[in-house]
């Protein structure tokens, strides 16, 4: 079967922030039919869509209570063929969200597993108190990705339930053979659909190998016993070889914490697991505590990054947003003066990676994280259980703030920025989340026909990219970087392609030994310059061929 998901470029929309048909203040499905062709435009062949399914909305959708049907704020199942079929129409595919690590606490299973004898008991993970000192304590000591205890007490049977996530969201038993059957029916329901594959969330994390206490830590505690396990292995390969082999599909794993050598085995072709896999590291190299403490950006620890990951697997998924990060104007770019040839400079930066681009909702138009002012404007459970645990800690508010500010995932789910209009043309009624205040002057409308705009640039970056194998799937080759600078190139025979990024707000003159790299014509520059002397502009990123 041809890999055509490797010649595409996928877009990711989170529902309800892209764009409401009703004036409810929720984005819907007809909402996002609406503006199929805006994603054909761009050059996208792939939607990855966020959950629509039925859900109480502790984390947005990432607690299923219903996995075979859509929620009604985003619309129902007739409007879901249609999308389907309007976007097959325009030869775009759709993954969609696959969230298998934990069910909402108000999906079927887990109310009928409330009950001790139920069959369903087993499908969730129950486990007795420890007893300490005539005292009840947790089953173990593990701490959870939202900063929570991992266990919920539940009186009627006297035993907790393990929760990853949210106590809304518990863990399913992948013990269990009945469960993992449960997720092939799931597949097969979406996949015959018209399903092109799934996203896959928080997969390395599925399989509980035991519950004994984790190592002291103060990061995640207890990662040792379910990241990466073995039996999660086994489960994905089951999943490939019983359902999506059978179908033309791919899957991107969202794969926490994970390192290149466990994403080998994640994504090696031959293993037949996933098709290729998110990792967080790039992102994560001017944070000190995975999202919490910063620390300085140098473009030296980026392209090391980079450089690993990019020659390290067969297949890389490129990203540099999702819903669940900073705006990366906001991250890696300049929000300020220099936003417009940030913006574009990092569209560079994405759109010459080897792999699959990811590109998110708002990214083409250089949105920003969020202006809020208060906790009050944030909807976030986690920076709300973060704030909840820091103020334990007694930290000060305006630390936490601080933090929250800088950590939310709410920064990049405001609604998208379509107009000047009312609340930025996403919506008649209120937004179920503020809109960037910024809405008059970084939206879609007025960057459609402005020549040299984000947006455009996106588009000719994407043009160019696609009509080029070197730059899809050529090698990528580190090539010098400082605390400002960085250069790679692509080679695929005799293909050659230098790229030159300044991540500053100063003009660079160029060293000595770069400037041989980049004697070449200039085929696209962030800053617009058809030429390049032996400097940088601020924020310039330039393509030479
Ligand atoms: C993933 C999702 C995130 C969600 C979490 C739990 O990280 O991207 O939004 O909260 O999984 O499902
Ligand atoms: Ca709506």
């Amino acid at each position: 079967m041809k890999e055509w998901w490797k010649e595409r470029i996928a877009y990711q929309i989170y529902p309800r922030s892209f764009q409401d048909s009703n004036g409810d203040g929720i984005g819907d499905i007809p909402g996002i039919i609406s503006r199929l062709d805006e994603i054909k435009n761009l050059g996208a062949g792939i939607i990855w869509l966020s959950p629509v399914y039925k859900s109480p909305d502790a984390d947005n959708g990432y607690d299923i209570s219903d996995y075979c049907s859509i929620d009604p704020r985003y619309g129902t199942m007739h409007d879901m063929e249609k999308l389907f079929a309007e976007a097959a129409k325009r030869d775009i595919k759709i993954i969609m969200d696959l969230v298998i690590n934990h069910t909402s606490d108000e999906h079927e299973w887990f109310q009928k597993s409330r009950d001790p004898k139920s069959p369903y008991r087993d499908y969730y993970i129950w486990r007795s108190p420890r007893q300490n000192k005539g005292k009840k304590i947790l089953p173990n000591n593990w701490t959870g990705f939202f900063l929570e205890n991992v266990w919920e007490y539940d009186e009627k049977s006297d035993e907790y339930y393990l929760h990853l996530f949210d106590k809304k969201q518990p863990d399913l038993n992948y013990k269990n053979p009945k469960v993992i059957e449960e997720i092939k029916n799931i597949l097969r329901f979406w996949l015959d659909k018209g399903a092109a594959g799934f996203r896959c969330d928080v997969i390395n994390v599925i399989y509980k190998t035991s519950l004994e206490d984790g190592k002291k830590s103060v990061a995640v505690q207890g990662l040792e016993h379910y990241k990466c396990q073995e039996g999660n292995h086994a489960i994905l390969r089951e999943l490939r070889k019983d359902v999506l082999d059978k179908y033309d599909c791919f899957t991107v794993g969202e794969t926490v914490m994970v390192d290149l050598d466990e994403a080998k085995l994640l994504c090696d072709e031959s293993r037949k697991e996933l098709n290729m896999l998110f990792y967080f590291e790039h992102l994560e190299v001017d944070r000190r505590v995975a999202m919490f403490v910063p620390k300085k950006f140098k473009a030296t620890k980026l392209l090391e990054v980079l450089t690993k990951w990019q020659q390290g697997l067969e297949w890389n998924a490129v990203y540099l947003e999702n819903h669940d990060q900073s705006r990366i104007v906001s991250h890696f770019g300049d929000e300020g003066k220099h936003w417009q040839a940030s913006a574009k400079m990092l569209a560079i930066l994405e759109l010459t990676l080897r792999g699959t681009p990811f590109i998110y909702q708002g990214q083409e138009i250089g949105m920003t994280n969020f202006d809020y002012k208060s906790l009050a404007q944030v909807n976030d459970v986690m920076s709300h259980n973060i704030n909840r645990l820091m103020k334990k800690m007694l930290i000060p508010s305006f630390l936490r703030w601080k933090w929250i500010k800088a950590s939310s995932r709410d920064n990049a789910r405001t609604p998208v920025q379509w107009d000047s209009g009312e609340n930025a043309g996403f919506s008649r009624g209120k937004p179920w989340l503020g809109i960037n205040s910024n809405y008059t002057r970084i939206n879609y409308a007025s960057q459609k026909n402005d020549p040299f705009s984000v947006l455009n640039f996106y588009k000719e970056m994407i043009a160019l990219r696609q009509n080029n194998d070197c730059l899809k799937k050529g090698e990528f080759i580190p090539l010098y970087a400082d605390n400002r600078l960085m250069l790679y190139q692509r080679k695929l025979e005799n293909d050659v392609y230098t790229i030159a990024l300044n991540f500053s707000s100063s003009k660079i003159k160029l060293p000595k030994k770069v400037l041989v790299h980049l004697a070449g014509k200039a085929v696209i520059s962030s800053t617009g310059r058809a030429a390049l002397d032996r400097t940088l502009l601020p924020w310039e990123g330039v393509l030479i061929s």
